[in-house]
């Protein structure tokens, strides 16, 4: 099924570069940004036009230990709780160690976040953070920051360059083959970063854009680099969705005070936390769910307490409120139907704290990448912090492998791995993506993800399209890893093991072996 191609025996035509990084969301650009700096040729691709990515739709906003009342050891162990016995400390302590002075560069950016009136930070605060610590600018604050980050970047870069495969020879990648408004093209370069971003898109119901279907995972493990902790998914308790589509209504809505009620107008969370509107993700995500079912009927959340608290929602959410508008809906006036998605995938390349992965030449960062700061659970607005702090150190981390990656460099031949379909079947990303929200979901059992294993294997046995074939090697990887998991922990809950089991505090690995020893 597997066979080798020579690039040089295709007539393709090839830039070289010092680094690529493919992906242009805050990972990619803040990497790019800080390589460009050491003083490396950089070029970075991006399979959209540059801001189209999850780093565009941000809302909430960042979190970092710059308020008075915080310090890095409460922004630590908030990141730890909240990350149910998985998170790596050693990686969350960087985290939140260097995430103020990130923080403090976006400034200097030029990313302006909202200020109280004497011209302070104005920080809010999500679930599970104990001090309000989100730097925000707005509910567009995912906008602000990478239309700075694309103001302070002066390298190449390539819109509509479609990553499809790594140049990869006895474990060592060389660069990408991509496809540039229809026309293929080899990317040559001793350092390739994968910034592309997560695979919260791969589901039917969610609050990611188009690009996030996992492009990168799913490569970099066709091609033997190590994935870790498939399994996590976190689904996000209130996004609205209609027949059409789904987006996000902020976490940051009921850190303002926004309240959860059922049809009856019954405020429930206290029922299931103690923290209420504030407990985790992964908790409210289940109670709605359940007092849906309860109550028979819609959840909703009412943003009338945030008015009574003196804030105007309008001036604070312009971007929620504009959405909820064209939906005919007043958030002064009505109460707003939610529902759970995917929001953000946990799992992803396997990354030390410097992006390398474990195919030499090779490096991964934000979404895309598993650092581990998230254990099986992310603490809200830690992930474009995760993208700032791993993007610097994954820029450091190619300069100090230079001398050895541009040496080996000039020996390169490389090969090209082609992937031919058993017998071909017509199917769409839609059939990969029905099969994970349904099968994959938030509740999953060893029934259901049986299913989901038997279906997606014979997409990827069948399909010659490439992203549906990408998108469900993928799935397929995070059901067999949800199968694995006989426990539920974080994002990953399993009604047939409702509770964490010791035996299971253990990170996860899927490699190119687990693959093909489903496929052959
Ligand atoms: P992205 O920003 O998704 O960028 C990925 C890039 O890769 C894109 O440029 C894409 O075009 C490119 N790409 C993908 N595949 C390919 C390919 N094959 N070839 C070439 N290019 C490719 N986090 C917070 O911390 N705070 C928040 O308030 C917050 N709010 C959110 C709200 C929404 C609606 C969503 C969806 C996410 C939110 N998150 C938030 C999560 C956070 O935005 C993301 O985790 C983060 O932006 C990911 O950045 P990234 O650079 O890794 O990927
Ligand atoms: C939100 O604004 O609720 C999203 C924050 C996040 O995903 O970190």
């Amino acid at each position: 099924m597997r066979s080798l191609i020579t690039a040089d025996s295709l007539d393709i035509p090839s830039e070289t570069y010092d680094a690529i990084v493919v992906g242009s969301g805050a990972a990619g650009l803040y990497c790019a940004i800080v390589l460009k700096n050491l003083g490396l040729k950089v070029c970075v691709l991006s399979k959209s036009l540059v801001h189209e990515g999850s780093t565009f739709l941000a809302q909430g906003g960042i979190a970092s230990a710059l308020p008075p009342d915080d310090s890095t050891d409460l922004h630590f162990s908030d990141t730890v709780r909240a990350g149910a016995g998985l998170v790596d400390r050693k990686m969350a302590r960087v985290l939140v160690e260097e995430g103020v002075k990130r923080v403090v560069d976006l400034i200097r950016l030029g990313v302006k976040f909202d200020k109280d009136d004497r011209g302070f930070i104005r920080f809010t605060k999500e679930a599970a953070h104990s001090v309000a610590r989100i730097a925000h600018c707005k509910d567009r604050t995912g906008e602000e920051i990478e239309k700075a980050l694309i103001d302070s970047y002066s390298g190449e870069i390539r819109e509509f360059a479609f990553v499809k495969e790594l140049l990869v020879k006895d474990g060592r990648c060389y660069g990408v083959l991509a496809e540039v408004s229809g026309e293929l093209k080899v990317y040559y370069a001793p350092a390739v970063v994968i910034a592309t971003g997560g695979a919260a898109g791969l589901f039917e119901k969610t609050t990611n854009p188009p690009t996030s279907t996992g492009d990168g995972i799913s490569i970099a493990l066709r091609y033997g680099a190590k994935l870790k902790d498939l399994e996590f998914v976190q689904f996000h308790p209130t996004a609205f969705c209609d027949e059409k589509e789904c987006f996000l209504i902020s976490e940051a809505v009921r850190g303002e005070g926004a309240v959860i009620v059922d049809r009856h107008g019954r405020r429930f969370m206290g029922d299931y936390h103690h923290l209420w509107e504030l407990a985790p993700r992964d908790v409210v995500t289940r109670a709605i769910e359940t007092q849906r079912k309860l109550s028979g009927g819609d959840i909703y959340l009412d943003f009338r307490p945030i008015e009574r608290r003196g804030i105007d929602v309008y001036e604070r959410f312009p971007t929620i409120c504009k959405n909820l508008k064209e939906k005919g809906l007043d958030p002064k006036r009505d109460l707003i139907p939610i529902t759970p998605v995917a929001h953000y995938y946990i799992g992803g390349i396997a990354v030390d704290s410097f992006g390398r992965t474990s195919l030499r030449g090779l490096y991964a960062v934000g979404e895309a990448s598993c650092t581990g700061v998230h254990g099986a659970n992310r603490l809200a607005s830690n992930s474009l912090l995760e993208c700032v702090v791993f993007g610097n150190r994954t820029a450091y981390g190619v300069y100090a492998d230079w001398e050895y990656l541009s040496r080996k460099f000039t020996e390169v031949r490389v090969k090209l791995e082609e992937w031919k379909p058993r017998n071909e079947h017509r199917y769409v990303l839609d059939d990969v993506k029905g099969i994970l929200w349904s099968k994959v979901g938030i509740v999953r059992t060893a029934d259901s993800l049986t299913k989901a294993i038997d279906k997606l294997l014979s997409i990827v046995l069948s399909s010659s399209d490439w992203e549906v074939r990408n998108g469900a090697v993928l799935g397929l990887a995070m059901a067999v890893s949800a199968m694995r998991r006989e426990e539920s922990r974080g994002g990953h809950f399993r009604s047939d093991f409702p509770y964490e089991r010791e035996e299971f505090k253990r990170h996860s690995e899927f490699t190119l072996e687990d693959l093909e020893r489903l496929l052959f």
